[in-house]
């Protein structure tokens, strides 16, 4: 039998430890039609599966490391809208946060997908993520 998207999200949602399952399964949803998670995960890789890196970091890795970094809420929201790779019209160097950790070499600009508040509430929940699990 085929599952929904919906009725998975929810099972996922539930598995995540997040402060409120209706907030985290209308980001999923989110996430998912914004093509977020075809590169990201929420969690890692598990222990024991077969050493693929993944194509971007997970999203739980990514509050590891800036939860408690300043100014991260705005400077991810706009790494989403530009990309982490400079665009022909940008003179700045390009620096990679994740290489070595990730396949993907650079996340695309998402300026002509995602309206960029919808891409501040992703990172609002991204650094909300509990990372004591
Ligand atoms: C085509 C694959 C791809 C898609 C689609 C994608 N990402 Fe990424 N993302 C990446 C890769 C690869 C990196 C790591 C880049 C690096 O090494 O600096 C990344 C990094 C990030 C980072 C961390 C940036 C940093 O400076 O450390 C955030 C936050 C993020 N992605 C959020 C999102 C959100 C939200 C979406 C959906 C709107 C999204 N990504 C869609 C591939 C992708």
């Amino acid at each position: 039998m085929k599952r929904s998207l919906s009725a998975c999200l929810v099972a996922l949602a539930c598995t995540l430890g997040v402060a409120s399952a209706d907030d985290a399964v209308a980001v999923l949803t989110l996430a998912h039609d914004r093509g977020c998670l075809a590169c990201h995960a929420i969690d890692g890789r598990p222990s024991g599966a077969p050493a693929v890196l993944p194509v971007g970091p997970a999203w739980r890795d990514l509050a590891r490391r800036y939860k408690s970094v300043k100014g991260a809420q705005q400077t991810l929201t706009a790494k989403i809208m530009t990309g982490s790779s400079p665009e022909p019209d940008r003179s700045t160097a390009y620096e990679r946060h994740w290489g070595g950790q990730v396949r993907g070499e650079f996340m695309p600009s998402h300026r002509t997908t995602i309206p960029e508040v919808e891409a501040a509430r992703l990172v609002a929940w991204i650094l909300a993520l509990d990372i004591d699990r």
